[in-house]
């Protein structure tokens, strides 16, 4: 029998087989646990969530759009209406959301993703039922209408007269962007349908350079369950500084164990002219500052380990934030983005990237990482009311600069808590 001599112990070949049978089997088991699959993984979180759709959540629902103290719930701005990998080519996707209802759909020879509304001009047919891709138009299932992704006319079976001049026989379309690098396509919402007035987050795009140039590679991607809140609360906890110390006092750990308590240094400039910051972004700078196991063993980071693990949080619009970590192994990205299908449901998306040279399993580690510090806001997120003004004493973070920023995504015209009132029921 063959035997081999390994760690001053003799071991027979069925023996090391067995040990390294087992040690994959762990190491898979780990994996398991914090690997997000690409494109919507199974991390569904629920936090003592009054249930969706239960008679508590509509009251609390109905509560809270009745204080009408919250912003109006759609800000004007960049969304992320889809994953790429959602729309393959000749496949129609209906998408409710900002009170609107839209479709997504992807020529079949171009390959062109168009969002437009999903409501025909001819008779009002939803293009989203019934509705099927016809070369790289989008054809209507009534009397076969068809539009490109521009929303533009190219086709009525039946008319003999050329209608390509005329506007009313055109659907539609949102400006859209769809990007390869990130795997999403993006569109622009305004409530007074206007062009867009920024561009989509610049840290987005320096994602999209690095992915292109082959520094980074997008590495796992996962969906919420949906975000029973209202989108500016993500934002609205840059302003938040005391907050870090009560949800966030414990670093997320597997099977929430409270190992690590973790006091951390907040910063927040928002967006203006003039500075690094664009004028609808902010930038949170979040650091480290001490550490404690099981509440003893106090000590402080050295600064060179501080300055090595320095989040920011860079956040466009309220609905689109992008976590920037750089460190000694190399750098991350992750794009948590919202998207309100009704004024307290977001449906939350987020995509990880990471630097070519980090391996997947640790950039899926520091994923999971995000989804959990993330989860730690949900419970107060998804129950709480707004208050307006806020009750702020001296202490309190810069809630008027907060105030100020997230103006700039509402008109007068954006849909306001009257509108809904004014339904006859609540329950949109
Ligand atoms: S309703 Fe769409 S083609 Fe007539
Ligand atoms: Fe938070």
């Amino acid at each position: 029998m063959v035997v081999l001599e390994v760690i001053g112990r003799e071991w027979t070949l069925v023996q090391v087989a067995a040990y390294a049978a087992l040690a994959y089997v762990v190491y898979k088991v780990v994996e398991w646990y914090f690997t997000c699959p690409e494109v919507y993984g199974r991390h569904g979180f629920k936090q003592n969530l009054y249930e969706e759709n239960s008679y508590k959540r509509r009251q609390l629902d109905k509560l809270r759009a009745e204080s009408g103290e919250f912003p109006p719930p759609y800000p004007n701005g960049w969304y992320k209406i889809a994953e790429s990998a959602e729309v393959p080519k000749g496949k129609v996707v209906t998408v409710s959301a900002l009170g609107r209802e839209f479709v997504v759909f992807r020529g079949k020879e171009d390959g062109v993703a168009g969002v437009i509304d999903a409501f025909c001009p001819h008779l009002g047919t939803h293009l989203g039922h019934g509705g099927q891709v016809v070369g790289n138009n989008i054809q209507c299932p009534y009397h076969l209408w068809e539009f490109n992704s521009d929303g533009e006319n190219k086709n009525i079976p039946y008319c003999k007269k050329d209608m390509s001049g005329s506007k009313r026989v055109n659907v539609k379309k949102f400006t859209t962007y769809e990007s390869p690098e990130l795997g999403s396509i993006f569109f622009w919402y305004h409530c007074e349908d206007k062009e867009p007035e920024w561009e989509l987050h610049p840290g987005l795009s320096e994602i999209e350079k690095d992915v292109k140039s082959g520094k980074m590679r997008r590495v796992s991607a996962n969906r919420w369950s949906d975000m029973m809140m209202h989108v500016f609360e993500a934002s609205q906890n840059s302003a938040d500084y005391f907050h870090f110390s009560t949800v966030h006092q414990y670093l997320p750990m597997p099977f929430n164990l409270k190992l690590v308590k973790a006091d951390h240094i907040i910063s927040t400039i928002y967006g203006a002219e003039g500075t690094e910051v664009t004028k609808e972004s902010m930038m949170i700078r979040e650091r480290l500052d001490r550490l404690r196991v099981f509440g003893w063993n106090i000590f402080t980071l050295p600064s060179f380990i501080k300055d090595s693990i320095i989040t920011y949080v860079h956040i466009q619009g309220p609905n689109n934030v992008v976590f920037k970590v750089d460190t000694i192994l190399g750098s991350f990205r992750a794009h948590y983005a919202m998207l309100p299908l009704e004024p307290f449901r977001q449906k939350a998306t987020i995509v990880m990237y990471a630097d070519r040279k980090i391996p997947f399993f640790v950039a899926r580690l520091l994923h999971w990482w995000i989804e959990e510090t993330v989860g730690q806001d949900r419970q107060v997120w998804e129950h709480k009311k707004h208050v307006a003004p806020r009750n702020l004493v001296v202490g309190d973070g810069p809630f008027a600069q907060y105030g100020k920023w997230i103006e700039q995504f509402y008109t007068e015209k954006s849909y306001s808590w009257n509108q809904f009132r004014a339904r006859d029921s609540l329950e949109w």
